[in-house]
């Protein structure tokens, strides 16, 4: 693709605010010179809002604010004027009921946060799960030119020998718990050694997976994803980032000129290249909405079916973060892919370059890190989207992360009617349920929990586990972590809560999943599921007031990206008016 660079010199947005003698500039410019700023910063240069996610309480940005200046050195060395603006950060590991009810809020407030404020460009810096999506749907419905700059993850983690990657070891260790292979003490030693350096999650969690889709659409510059925070590079690649934005500016270059249909195939098939998590779906989607490119869950089907998963990467494989970079990073992992004819070549990046020019150079250092595109990990890595009549709209499901033998499978439904339901039956040693059975989770969607929850893959119950099962089908219409594994049948749309299919199926219903041929079926007539549905009531818990009702109100289904209806579609950042 080219891009034609806007002529600079140029009147920016910023100069609405700055640029000027009247009451008004004197009062915007004047007030900011109490932090100290000479004169001449306001002469026209490109005015960069840092975005920042850092937090004490999201520990996974929690060293962003160091990193803020470096990326502020490099707005310098270009000749821009960086302001730092702290931004809603919804950590992962804290915010109840779940971070993903916060996701549209964050966007909202940041969104306003762009367009009321005097800035040219924007530097989004990012690391924990949400944090990347909500930035980056902010951006795009303001159309600013904008950078993403990830924190990176942590480095690996270690215990009794083992590598140990944060989310999916905590995982595993419960359930070892459970089934007695390890004791409690155990697992609280392991606490602090899955987790030991600044960063996000080291394995292809959802925080990397959306690091490498920032990098695969283009929004990034090249190598972005896979730095661990604490390495020098990091920082360099904050300090590039900082000055390339100034340039962006310069050329107006913008989101909206990246963010284009061939990006986001480029990034759905990199999420199947890469073991990406199941969440990347639903926030690709909701990025997408504030752009107005009408990518669906049929696109991630069709772009994601024939892609093998090459990244060795946990949880689907063997390693972490640190060892995809030491190998390379995305660069050779969306140049394999570009090699095998998958790769939209001429997709513009945040460099002002196509994702060829960024990648054709890239050198795999490690083979067994970024596997030879003929001896992959998974032959069939893209997210599997089912329908059937259990899911007119659609479900999901990462083919790398479960198991084989249950692809295609018979079985009779358990159910639970939300989670406290689960939670209080699970480990009954009572409860009519064996490895053959399917366990169905109802009222976790978008509107149910609400906020989606990371809870669809269940525990399972432990007269199972202590068979030495580690697998069944779950079906649900919550998410999962990015670190998780199993068979797990996510984001069944409509969900249960909005009155979908889901909702009315009953213990001892057979269901049938067929992966290969996409079906998700209840095995009941249709005049008996039609018979259900029109006695249908819901049974969620409702908000009355404050955001969780706004949210419940107005969030649409996961099959469209679980986005606040008023809040998609590109808005641009019009400078509005003046106040005083
Ligand atoms: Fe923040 Fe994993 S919990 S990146």
């Amino acid at each position: 693709m080219t891009f034609k660079p806007a002529k600079w010199p140029r009147k920016l947005r910023s100069a609405e605010w700055y640029s000027g003698s009247t009451k008004d500039v004197i009062y915007h410019r004047g007030w900011m010179k109490n932090q100290g700023y000479p004169d001449d910063l306001f002469d026209g240069r490109p005015v960069i809002g840092i975005l920042n996610t850092w937090s004490d309480m999201t520990p996974c940005n929690g060293h962003l604010r160091e990193l803020a200046e470096k990326v502020k050195a490099g707005i310098w060395e270009a000749g821009g004027f960086p302001l730092e603006v702290p931004v809603f950060s919804a950590s992962e590991n804290t915010f109840r009921p779940t971070a993903m009810m916060f996701r549209n809020l964050a966007a909202l407030s940041i969104e306003e946060q762009i367009r009321g404020q005097p800035m040219d460009g924007c530097v989004l810096m990012v690391g924990c799960d949400k944090t990347t999506p909500s930035l980056l749907m902010a951006a795009a419905s303001c159309d600013l030119p904008s950078i993403v700059v990830t924190g990176g993850p942590m480095l690996n983690g270690w215990f009794q020998g083992e590598r140990v990657g944060a989310g999916t070891h905590l995982w595993r260790f419960s359930e070892a718990v459970k089934a007695g292979e390890m004791t409690q003490e155990e697992f609280l030693s392991a606490e602090s050694a899955v987790t030991r350096s600044s960063g996000t999650c080291n394995t292809m969690g959802t925080a990397s997976s959306m690091a490498s889709m920032a990098e695969a659409l283009g929004m990034a510059l090249s190598g972005n994803a896979a730095i661990p925070a604490v390495d020098s590079r990091r920082r360099v690649m904050a300090q590039l980032s900082g000055r390339r934005i100034v340039q962006m500016v310069k050329d107006d270059l913008k989101p909206s000129d990246v963010l284009t249909r061939a990006a986001f195939e480029n990034a759905i098939r990199c999420n199947g290249a890469v073991g990406g998590s199941t969440n990347t779906v639903v926030h690709m989607l909701a990025i997408a909405g504030r752009v107005g490119i009408d990518i669906t869950l049929d696109d991630w089907d069709r772009c994601g079916r024939d892609i093998a998963t090459i990244l060795n990467l946990q949880p689907s494989g063997k390693y972490l973060m640190e060892e995809f970079f030491y190998a390379g990073g995305l660069p050779v992992v969306l140049k394999r892919l570009a090699e095998a004819g998958k790769l939209h070549k001429d997709a513009l990046t945040v460099s002002g370059e196509t994702v060829w020019d960024e990648i054709k150079d890239a050198v795999n250092g490690n083979e067994d890190v970024i596997l030879p595109i003929d001896k992959p990990l998974t032959e069939k890595g893209g997210i599997a989207v089912l329908k059937g009549n259990l899911a007119p709209k659609g479900a999901i499901l990462k083919p790398s992360a479960a198991s084989a033998h249950l692809m295609q499978h018979r079985g009779r439904a358990v159910v639970f009617e939300d989670i406290d339901d689960y939670k209080a039956k699970i480990n009954d040693d009572a409860l009519d349920i064996d490895e053959t059975c399917i366990m169905v989770l109802k009222n976790c969607g978008p509107k149910g929990y609400p906020g989606m929850a990371e809870v669809g893959n269940m525990g399972l119950p432990p007269k199972v586990l202590k068979k030495g099962i580690t697998d069944m089908i779950r079906i649900s219409d919550a998410r999962m972590s990015g670190t998780a594994y199993g068979t797990v049948i996510l984001h069944t749309s409509p969900e249960a809560a909005a009155g979908g299919p889901l909702a009315v199926v009953q213990s001892g219903d057979m269901i049938e999943v067929d992966v290969e041929n996409r079906r998700l079926h209840l095995d009941i007539s249709d005049a008996e599921l039609a018979e259900r549905l029109s006695n249908w009531q819901p049974s969620h818990e409702t908000a009355a007031s404050g955001y969780a009702w706004l949210h419940q109100a107005h969030v649409e289904g996961a099959d469209t990206g679980a986005d606040l209806d008023f809040l998609k579609g590109c808005r641009g950042a019009p400078v509005g008016k003046d106040s005083h």
